[in-house]
């Protein structure tokens, strides 16, 4: 039977008002209860399966770990990988220890940070833009000048704590929008101080991390490629890939990647090795015999091939999981990504079957159409 009402999770809506997960804002994740939903339906968890030793979830598309401390905090081992640095940077602080001595040095270096406040001695950069365009010009020296200052702390947990605070508010302190594939300007746009915004997400984070329960281990995290990494063993994989939509990650989320690093370079190296269903530029002509219907669309070609990469690598790695995907209008042609992953599943050893789904609103300017968005579960 299609269960209709956890398709709600599929989103990150109702994480928004988790503490810990909703750390950092990141419009293609789902929900924590989507993971502890799939576990069952995958029979890992559940009242049945006993007590066999710790399971472990792999989730090849980690993005900013909900997989991973869904799994910590119920005692599981998560294995994630992604290809960007930011959601692996996000996954790790999140499902990081902390100890109270680590919180009281953070309130610590909080209250004095604003005191030293100075000319930045270096300058963000990304490939796209100077991001000093989105910015008012105190709040572009006081992103600089807390970047340059995050890198002076002694101890390693608050360092990340405050980076990922900064990263985290760019958007409420910058006069642009996350519309879709592209990052928008918007002039009248109200934009907070950088200094108060900051200061209440760490407090707000520190809170979230007193009243954290203990968990299990930290999860295994690796920056890889999920086309080609199968170096590992899981009882299930929980996960949810790029969709075909022509949204590219290194780009929506490039300003909070070249802060993290430091390097305009990097969302460029983050794209070459991103799953590619958006425009490359590339010339291709390999798609999978149950998608060769649609491989004079550019777009969709590429992503089956690579998904057919990655449903091999899971097939190595575990033997049953459950993948949320959406399906796709493109060139005005519904593409039933669902229907396509399950039978490219099907040749190379899968049983798949759609267990949950939802219809969403596909944003296909300037027309807005209506598409499945389901979870498969592979067996
Ligand atoms: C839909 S998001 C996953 C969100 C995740 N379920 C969560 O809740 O945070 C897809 C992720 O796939 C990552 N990605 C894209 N291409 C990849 C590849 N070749 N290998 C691994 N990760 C990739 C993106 O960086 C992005 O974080």
């Amino acid at each position: 039977m299609v269960n209709m009402e956890i398709g709600d999770c599929f989103t990150f809506e109702p994480a928004k008002g988790i503490p810990v997960h909703n750390w950092f804002y990141y419009k293609e994740a789902y929900s924590p209860q989507l993971v502890g939903w799939a576990l069952e339906e995958l029979g890992v968890v559940g009242a049945e399966t006993g007590n066999q030793g710790r399971k472990a979830v792999f989730d090849p598309f980690c993005g900013i770990g909900t997989t991973m401390l869904y799994a910590k905090e119920h005692g599981l081992l998560g294995i994630g990988i992604d290809v960007s640095p930011l959601a692996l940077f996000v996954s790790k602080t999140k499902c990081a220890d902390y100890s109270e001595k680590d919180a009281q040095e953070a309130e610590k270096e909080l209250k004095g940070i604003f005191s030293e406040r100075r000319e930045a001695g270096w300058g963000w950069e990304f490939e796209l833009f100077h991001p000093s365009r989105f910015f008012g010009k105190r709040n572009y020296n006081d992103i600089c000048f807390l970047r340059e200052r995050v890198e002076g702390i002694g101890n390693e947990k608050v360092g990340g704590l405050f980076l990922l605070a900064l990263l985290s508010i760019l958007p409420q302190c910058g006069f642009f929008i996350k519309d879709g594939g592209v990052l928008r300007e918007q002039k009248g746009k109200s934009a907070m101080p950088v200094k108060d915004a900051f200061r209440r997400k760490v407090k707000r984070m520190l809170a979230d991390l007193r009243e954290r329960r203990a968990g299990g281990a930290e999860p295994e995290l690796k920056l890889e490629d999920a086309r080609e990494f199968s170096d590992t063993e899981a009882d299930a994989f929980v996960t949810s890939p790029p969709y075909l939509n022509n949204i590219d990650y290194s780009k929506v989320y490039g300003l909070e990647l070249s802060l993290l690093t430091m390097r305009k370079e990097s969302t460029k190296e983050m794209r070459d090795r991103e799953v590619r269903g958006f425009i490359t530029g590339e010339s291709f002509g390999g798609a999978p015999p149950e998608a060769a219907e649609y491989s004079g669309i550019p777009i969709a070609g590429t992503y089956f091939a690579d998904m057919e990469r990655v449903l091999r690598n899971l097939k190595r790695i575990a033997p049953k999981g459950c993948m949320v995907v959406g399906n796709a209008v493109l060139g005005g042609r519904h593409i039933p990504v669902d229907e396509m992953l399950i039978s490219i599943g099907e040749r190379i050893g899968f049983e798949g079957r759609i267990a949950a789904a939802k219809e969403r609103v596909a944003d296909v300017r300037p027309q807005k159409l209506r598409a499945r968005e389901s979870a498969i579960i592979f067996r």
